[in-house]
């Protein structure tokens, strides 16, 4: 399939379901307590999606049985939730996607319980912010692996982390996975031309160790082979035809972030 550019007024429903994956993974973000399972952090979603007359991406995706993906610790993405409370310490990566008027959003984010070791806060510091310079290297004109090259070359800058290789980012739209794949490493000016229209979900995945992957029996967790606490964030940005992105599933659009790199973001979403 090709890459699907979008109209102004299908954006406009985009970030309306931005809007409630942003607004969903507030409440998670808020609930991640010690006791709390992320079998609770499903709960809040699904309320929250009835709340907004929004439907779930990721139910029944492939057969994936939840709402949200919980991964806990050395789990890095696609972690089933469960009966688990978590404890002081743990690092929970929430993912989430919603869609509304047949438009998705889809966003993640790790998030400490409480007082987190040193070393797995700086890992979700990390991954946070390659994913916001990843963002803020897509220009209307350039091309995809510039955003590859900006996330990865930030990790690397500030230590040693595994990124994962089979897992990446990708177009978003009338359905949650669209063309083009795009890598969280590689050389920059490759890969399609960015263009007004295009809407991509940026999303690095790390860890403190390992970037070698298992998939556990469940047939969807996706842990570090060496046990490595693992980081996830994403967003689903948007290039406007002002030439500026906008990040559909922040609530600010991506202004305070984007903003602190020197990246202006569209008005024509506001
Ligand atoms: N949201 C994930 C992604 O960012 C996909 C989740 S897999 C699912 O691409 F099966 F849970 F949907
Ligand atoms: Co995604």
């Amino acid at each position: 399939m090709a890459i699907q550019i979008k109209t102004l007024d299908q954006l406009k429903l985009m970030r309306k379901a931005g809007l409630v994956v942003a607004g969903a993974l507030d409440l998670m973000r808020s609930a991640i307590a010690p006791g709390v399972t992320t079998l609770d952090l499903d709960a809040i979603a699904v309320e929250h999606l009835k709340k907004n007359n929004a439907t779930p991406s990721f139910l029944n995706y492939h057969g994936y049985p939840n709402v949200i993906c919980a991964s806990v610790n050395h789990e890095v993405v696609h972690g089933i939730p469960n009966a688990r409370p978590m404890v002081v310490g743990d690092v929970i990566s929430i993912d989430f996607g919603a869609i509304v008027d047949g438009w998705h959003g889809d966003a993640a984010i790790s998030v400490g319980v409480e007082e987190v070791d040193p070393a797995d806060k700086k890992l979700m510091d990390v991954c946070e912010e390659s994913m916001w310079r990843g963002i803020g290297a897509a220009k209307v004109g350039g091309h995809l692996t510039d955003i590859s090259h900006a996330v990865e070359s930030y990790i690397v800058s500030q230590g040693k982390y595994g990124i994962l290789r089979e897992y990446g980012g990708h177009g978003i739209g009338t359905e949650m996975h669209q063309e083009p794949h795009l890598l969280n490493y590689g050389s920059p000016g490759g890969g399609p031309e960015l263009q007004v229209g295009l809407a991509l979900a940026v999303e690095p995945m790390i860890t403190r160790g390992t970037e070698k992957m298992k998939v556990l029996s469940d047939e969807w967790t996706v842990v570090s082979s060496d046990s490595s606490t693992g980081a996830h964030f994403e967003h689903s940005f948007a290039l406007l035809s002002d030439g500026k992105p906008f990040v559909l599933t922040a609530a600010d659009g991506g202004r305070e972030r984007l903003g602190a790199l020197g990246v202006e973001i569209s008005s024509l979403l506001a």
